[in-house]
């Protein structure tokens, strides 16, 4: 639509994005033959047979495990701090080019660890991309450690332990806490003495919630600490809980186009856009895992556009309320508003 260049230039802040989830069907195999780590056999998975079947088999996710089972598949070929940082890079030359102006990312160490890379390995390569994007664009970075809910608590707990223990949180080279992977399942306060402990050090919090969920795990991320809720889609099914959120000026990172691919709704026009913009409910506009579902920030703001003819004022609010939902000083808010 005719707004579609005024979305490019459009200064943007991206809250919800899965580094891991910026790894390309190209860069799977690339990796794997570098790393000589083993695919799954395509006899087992045809997926696997090309860079291109594994593309294709994308297309059709029937919902969020099934995508799952790919993304921890995929990630398994990141071996180096070097694997970690290139592509890290190459998801924030992309945002820049779609106009994102700060950029607060997820990682999921839990599973590198389980797999043997060690902790410092992974934020060494992530951070050193977060400084090159500081230096080369002037984006503001943040690093968010996310928690896996499919793995043992105990794991989650270790690896808590390592981050603090690295000083990352001091520094400032970790900022904040997240939690994602599978939803409706495990037990929806399963990191609740992480969250208490890391609100008590000023650490700050987020939680994947009311993606596939009904509003009682959004109310439950809430209710153990989390400042932000990830997704929050069906916070629409909760009338009363939505005008908490509204009150308590609770950011949603909304990810309209994984909404789609993994099924939650049909289509964008079921995103509860409007709604949420009518009701005063905070939110920003976001990727997720634009590797896997097809588009980065900027198309996603242009689907949302395409589906609802948002006004320019309303897209103004929404570029103002995402700068407003940033875990940045006061002062580089001003600069981004
Ligand atoms: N990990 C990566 N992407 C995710 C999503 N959309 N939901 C939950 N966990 C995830
Ligand atoms: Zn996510």
């Amino acid at each position: 639509s005719h707004l579609h260049d005024f979305l490019t230039g459009l200064p943007k802040c991206e809250h919800h994005v899965h580094l891991e989830g910026c790894l390309t069907p190209k860069l799977i195999f690339e990796l794997a033959d570098r790393n000589s780590i083993k695919l799954p056999d395509p006899k087992d998975n045809p997926a696997y047979s090309s860079p291109e079947s594994l593309a294709e088999r994308y297309g059709h996710f029937s919902n969020l495990d099934d995508f799952l089972g790919f993304y921890f598949t995929g990630m398994s070929v990141l071996i180096s701090a070097s694997d970690f940082e290139d592509l890290a890079w190459e998801y924030f030359k992309q945002a820049n080019a779609d106009g994102v102006h700060h950029a607060e990312v997820f990682f999921d160490p839990q599973v590198h660890v389980n797999r043997g890379i060690a902790y410092e390995t992974v934020v060494d390569g992530f951070s050193a991309a977060c400084q090159r994007a500081e230096k080369e664009f002037g984006m503001t970075t943040k690093l968010i450690l996310c928690f896996v809910k499919h793995l043992p608590v105990d794991d989650a707990h270790r690896v808590y332990n390592q981050a603090l223990e690295s000083g990352h949180f001091e520094a400032g080279i970790v900022h904040g806490i997240g939690c994602s992977s599978s939803e409706v399942g495990p037990p929806k306060d399963m990191f609740r003495e992480i969250y208490s402990s890391a609100k008590s050090k000023g650490i700050q919090l987020t939680a994947h919630a009311g993606e596939e969920g009904d509003p009682s795990y959004i109310s439950a991320a809430l209710e153990i600490g989390s400042q932000r809720i990830d997704h929050g889609r069906r916070l629409i099914e909760d009338q009363q809980l939505l005008e908490y959120v509204v009150k308590e000026e609770i950011m949603l990172t909304l990810c309209p186009v994984s909404n789609v691919r993994l099924r939650g709704v049909e289509k964008i026009e079921e995103v509860p856009i409007r709604q949420f913009l009518d009701a005063g409910v905070r939110f920003s506009i976001n990727s997720d895992d634009p590797a896997y579902f097809g588009g980065f920030i900027l198309s996603n703001y242009c689907a949302v556009e395409d589906a609802f003819g948002l006004s320019i004022q309303e897209w103004r609010t929404i570029a103002e309320n995402s700068v407003r939902g940033s875990w940045i000083h006061e002062e580089r808010k001003l600069e981004l508003l």
